[in-house]
């Protein structure tokens, strides 16, 4: 009789079906009214009364064989070829992915060139690994300048002349060097800096640099493009320039524009001062257009620079800057037709 048992079992655990028809054939054969389980229970009746418990937990055992059996085939057909609870409409057309969205960042990069675009800047690119020369040297960093030091700059260890940029500037100088006046350009694009991540700090953003050369462009005309800037991206229409140093711009100035102090918001936006700071400018300093092979005696010219992550955390009320670097599906579909 034991024999008998195992048998059955290995019958059961060996059974496949590569149809619906056969595995319901299979059900029937072991579960059926007439089936083998109910033909060995009638046994019992012969079997001797200490051996029953034994002989019923066997017949359990495979009852229970036969019907995980037949769930696990119904998985693997209803795979296979949408034979399952219900069938499945072959026709029916695949499930989307959840897409995201263009970034907010390049949003923003995107609506700031249009801005330029509209008064004649083109946009021009450049490597993100620099040299010394068009990342600082160029650019009238002195030798001892901090901004060299290690602490800012992700140098490549084997050569300390090759670094990763950190800032669009360097973009000035290989569009100064290969073309003539005028020169109207904006540079956007990813920048490297060596601090600590915090959640107002990060080691890679992004920067927009514009850039005029021609001849007689004066302070009024880089202020006046700067009004242009604020009022086609913040409807904003004052702004106020403080004195500010950078080695490749004399005079430098800071701009802020005035945001207003109407609410809640515009406390918390502005510090509670009602100025929004937006960007670093000033003249070429006549070195850099030397270095890069313009005559400062013929031409002059004006530079500005400003951070894509603070814009486009103002724009859209992004509280944390490590939600831009994230990309986290949930955090970006919000943006979904917003440019
Ligand atoms: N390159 C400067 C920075 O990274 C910004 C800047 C650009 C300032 C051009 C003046 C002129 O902070």
């Amino acid at each position: 009789m034991a024999v008998d048992h195992e048998k059955i079992r290995l019958e059961i655990e060996s059974f496949s079906a590569k149809t619906e028809d056969e595995l319901e054939g299979f059900r029937i054969k072991y579960l059926g009214k007439k089936g083998v389980l109910k033909e060995l229970s009638a046994q019992i009746k012969e079997i001797a009364p200490e051996d029953r418990k034994e002989f019923g937990k066997t017949l359990n055992a495979l009852k229970q064989a036969v019907q995980e059996k037949i769930s696990s085939l119904k998985d693997s057909l209803s795979e296979e070829d949408g034979i399952g609870d219900e069938k499945k409409d072959q026709t029916r057309p695949s499930g989307t992915e959840d897409a995201g969205s263009r970034h907010p960042v390049s949003m923003v990069r995107r609506e700031i060139e249009m801005i330029f675009q509209r008064i004649g800047f083109t946009v021009a690119e450049g490597p993100e690994i620099e040299d010394d020369w068009h990342n600082f040297s160029a650019l009238n960093f002195p030798e001892e300048h901090p901004a060299r030091d290690m602490q800012d700059t992700f140098f490549i260890e084997k050569d300390p002349d090759i670094a990763l940029r950190t800032h669009t500037s360097s973009v000035q100088v290989r569009v100064m060097e290969s073309q003539k006046p005028p020169i109207r350009i904006i540079a956007p694009g990813r920048v490297y800096r060596n601090e600590a991540i915090s959640s107002r700090s990060h080691c890679i953003f992004h920067q927009v640099e514009g850039l005029y050369i021609d001849k007689g462009v004066t302070f009024a005309d880089m202020v006046q493009t700067i009004e242009y800037f604020a009022k086609a991206f913040f409807g904003k229409t004052k702004i106020r320039l403080r004195p500010s140093y950078f080695p490749f711009t004399e005079p430098s100035a800071e701009v802020d524009v005035y945001w207003g102090l109407e609410n809640e918001t515009d406390h918390r936006i502005t510090k509670g001062t009602g100025w929004l700071e937006i960007m670093g400018c000033g003249m070429v300093d006549p070195n850099v257009l030397k270095a890069s092979g313009i005559d400062p005696e013929l031409y002059s010219g004006y530079a500005f620079g400003m951070g894509i992550e603070r814009i486009a955390m103002n724009r859209f009320q992004i509280g944390d800057i490590r939600m831009l670097f994230e990309n986290d599906i949930r955090f970006l579909k919000q943006f979904k037709g917003a440019w």
